[in-house]
């Protein structure tokens, strides 16, 4: 089945954050969200179906996840990455931030350090301080128009922490990390002893057939010593339907993420939506997935290309992976000009009227930049280039 990725879809009145929620998080509606992480496509047809049929059913009492929910994950795994993951290994959780929390919580003391690289998804920084824990900083370096890990922070950073809260692939800078750093970021926690809680909710999203690499997978320690997360959410924007998994091959590990998540936080139950369209995702959405990524390496391209062309004064940091990259804006807040943080955002929303999450959400490494999310129609992004091109036109200063 071919799909229409530039099919405009009317989101606005579904109970929609990104298109709903725009006055209530940015102070005034009718601009282009370009925010929150989801994309402006439907799901794919089979889930569609999946939830339908479920929903023709009127009972919608606890769900109980059958061994074909758990094997359709575990094929799409090996098929994708050639991940060998174990049927034990995996569990429900709702939403992978809830799984980093009851991860925090259950391997973590208050007072410990936990490192994290920002600039890096904020929840990571809330998660770590609401729990009274210690946030330590590795921060990644931009070097050449690409953010690299910097080892001799992480080294030291280790030093002081119990555990790494790694973003795999990585969410703003769009990185997707290589065996041989994710086996030096494995080297650097064996030797200090930090446990690894890896996000990997953007592991689907890797662009131009590139790999990803699960930690976990990279040596037996890493093995042992993880809390992989991973979700549908992303790859097939079915975010609505909290529904993720944790993949804990430690049998003690595993245990207590157990105790936690279905112990005392009682959110194991899972969503019975999220569970019919979480296996038909897995077992037959491969052709709206292949379709989407090729979709969004034409919005990377299309961005690129167009900025450089008509908007030089801000560049985009090509993503390997994810579709929420960062745009460099750091000229705008140079110079004469110098723009604040503040008043670049102010210059987004009031005049190019497009609503984008401020660099500076991720840590202050996110100076001068601002995150754009290249999920949604082509044409969404034509619009925001001609408003841009415009709105540059008429700043005070030439460049
Ligand atoms: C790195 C990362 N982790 C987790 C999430 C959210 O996961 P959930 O909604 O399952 O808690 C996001 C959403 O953007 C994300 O980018």
């Amino acid at each position: 089945m071919i799909y229409d990725f530039d099919k405009p879809i009317e989101r606005l009145g579904t109970d929609c954050e990104k298109w709903d929620g725009l006055k209530k998080r940015f102070g005034s509606d009718g601009m282009l969200p370009l925010w929150v992480a989801d994309m402006d496509f439907p799901s794919p047809e089979p889930v569609v179906r999946a939830i339908a049929e479920r929903a023709a059913h009127p009972v919608f009492g606890y769900p109980m996840r059958g061994e074909d929910y758990y094997d359709s994950f575990i094929a799409w795994e090996k098929k994708r990455w050639n991940w060998d993951v174990k049927r034990e290994w995996c569990d429900y959780v709702p939403g992978v931030v809830c799984g980093v929390a009851a991860a925090l919580m259950g391997f973590t003391a208050p007072g410990d350090g936990v490192l994290i690289m920002p600039p890096v998804y904020h929840p990571f920084r809330n998660t770590i301080m609401a729990q009274g824990r210690q946030v330590v900083n590795a921060p990644m370096k931009l070097e050449n128009g690409r953010f690299e890990i910097d080892f001799d922070a992480l080294e030291r950073g280790a030093r002081e922490a119990r555990a790494l809260i790694l973003c795999s692939p990585h969410n703003p800078t769009g990185r997707l990390f290589s065996r041989a750093e994710l086996e030096h970021i494995a080297e650097i926690c064996e030797r200090n002893g930090v446990l690894v809680i890896s996000d990997e909710i953007h592991s689907d999203l890797v662009l131009w057939g590139k790999k990803h690499v699960p930690f976990a997978s990279v040596s037996d320690w890493a093995r042992e010593h993880s809390i992989t997360l991973m979700a549908p959410s992303k790859t097939f924007n079915i975010a609505g339907l909290v529904t993720s998994i944790y993949i804990v091959p430690n049998a003690k590990l595993r245990a207590q993420m157990q105790h936690i998540v279905g112990g005392w936080m009682h959110i194991s139950g899972g969503n019975i939506f999220g569970l019919a369209a979480a296996r038909a995702a897995y077992a037959e959405g491969e052709e709206w997935y292949q379709q989407m990524l090729r979709y969004i390496e034409g919005n990377v391209e299309y961005l690129d290309e167009q900025l450089a062309r008509r908007v030089p004064q801000i560049s985009l940091i090509r993503p390997e992976a994810t579709y929420i990259p960062l745009l460099d804006c750091r000229k705008l807040c140079e110079g004469e000009l110098g723009m604040t943080m503040d008043e670049l955002q102010q210059f987004m929303l009031n005049t190019v009227k497009a609503a984008m999450n401020e660099g500076t959400l991720f840590g202050i490494e996110g100076t001068g930049f601002l995150r754009i999310n290249l999920g949604t129609q082509r044409a969404s992004l034509e619009e925001f280039v001609r408003r841009l091109e415009k709105g540059i036109e008429r700043l005070p200063l030439r460049f």
